[in-house]
């Protein structure tokens, strides 16, 4: 008996650990639905992972800061006869400046891209799982989730709140097939700090802090797998995150507000 193969649909997949996942995902002959703003980029991976592992792969360029996106993103699926079996919840970045200097536009587009858009996709595609009985989403989260609030950045709230929800979610869709996993990396090489600006301050990092995309995706998929609802990769963020999780609230303050290298000004 042949079995249909997953589809996987991956939001952020232009870049750094989204661009990780569709080669990972397309090597284990996984159909892909691509999603990120830069439409040209995702055609030339979709190419090439069609071309090396004759998998089908779509792309839907869509900018996740539009509140029609989420749902432009599933009736699109819809049209090309794609069911999701795999959501990867992976678009994301972190605001440039302090929070009262910064228009309101631009934390509700961060707030839209990494929490409302996020969870709608989930929302969105469970009904389906629930259906065919079969389902895994991947939230991305970030070590930083475990960490201190860091002075003036939502990101640390945000990606607080994709740990918190992940975890929730999979309490309640587990007995339904569908396991969820808040994937929770430290840092790691992609263009996310070219993209914040932070650049040179990441650069200044001891390079025993970094993975490679490669080794986030390969044990985030692994954890997925097991049905683990939360996954830290790397044995330097394992140990951070098992470090600093239990501090206590006003040293965690102090911590979170000298010793964020990415402080905004
Ligand atoms: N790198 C790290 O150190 C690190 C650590 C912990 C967690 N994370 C998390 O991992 C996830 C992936 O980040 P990355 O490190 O791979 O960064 P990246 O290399 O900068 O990739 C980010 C991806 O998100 C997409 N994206 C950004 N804004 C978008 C929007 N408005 N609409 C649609 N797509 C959008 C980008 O595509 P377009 O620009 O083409 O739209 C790109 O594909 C993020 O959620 C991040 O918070 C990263």
């Amino acid at each position: 008996m042949t079995t249909s193969p997953r589809t996987a649909l991956i939001t952020g997949a232009s870049a750094g650990i989204g661009a990780t996942f569709a080669r990972h995902l397309a090597a284990r002959d996984h159909q892909l639905l691509l999603v990120a703003r830069r439409g040209d980029r995702l055609q030339e991976l979709a190419a090439q992972l069609t071309e090396q592992h004759g998998v089908r792969c779509e792309v839907f360029a869509a900018d996740l800061t539009d509140p029609a996106a989420p749902a432009a993103i599933l009736d699109h699926a819809d049209q090309q006869g794609l069911n999701i079996d795999i959501l990867i919840n992976n678009a994301g970045l972190s605001g440039k400046t302090a929070f009262a200097d910064t228009p309101w536009e631009v934390l509700a587009r961060e707030i839209q891209l990494m929490v409302t858009a996020q969870t709608e996709l989930a929302h969105r595609v469970v009904p389906g799982m629930k259906e065919r009985r079969w389902g895994r989403i991947v939230n991305l989260s970030s070590v930083a989730a475990f960490a201190p609030p860091a002075a003036s950045l939502l990101y640390t709230g945000i990606k607080s709140y994709v740990l918190n929800t992940s975890q929730a979610l999979d309490m309640e869709l587990k007995p339904h097939g569908i396991h969820v996993t808040a994937l929770c990396p430290g840092f790691t090489h992609t263009e996310f700090h070219d993209v914040m600006g932070t650049r040179d301050r990441a650069d200044h990092l001891p390079g025993i802090l970094w993975q490679q995309p490669d080794a986030v995706v390969a044990e985030g998929w692994a954890a997925v797998m097991k049905g683990k609802p939360v996954c830290v990769p790397g044995t330097v963020n394992k140990i951070s995150a098992a470090a600093m999780k239990p501090l206590p609230i006003r040293l965690g303050y102090f911590v979170g507000k000298t010793l964020n290298p990415f402080k905004n000004s």
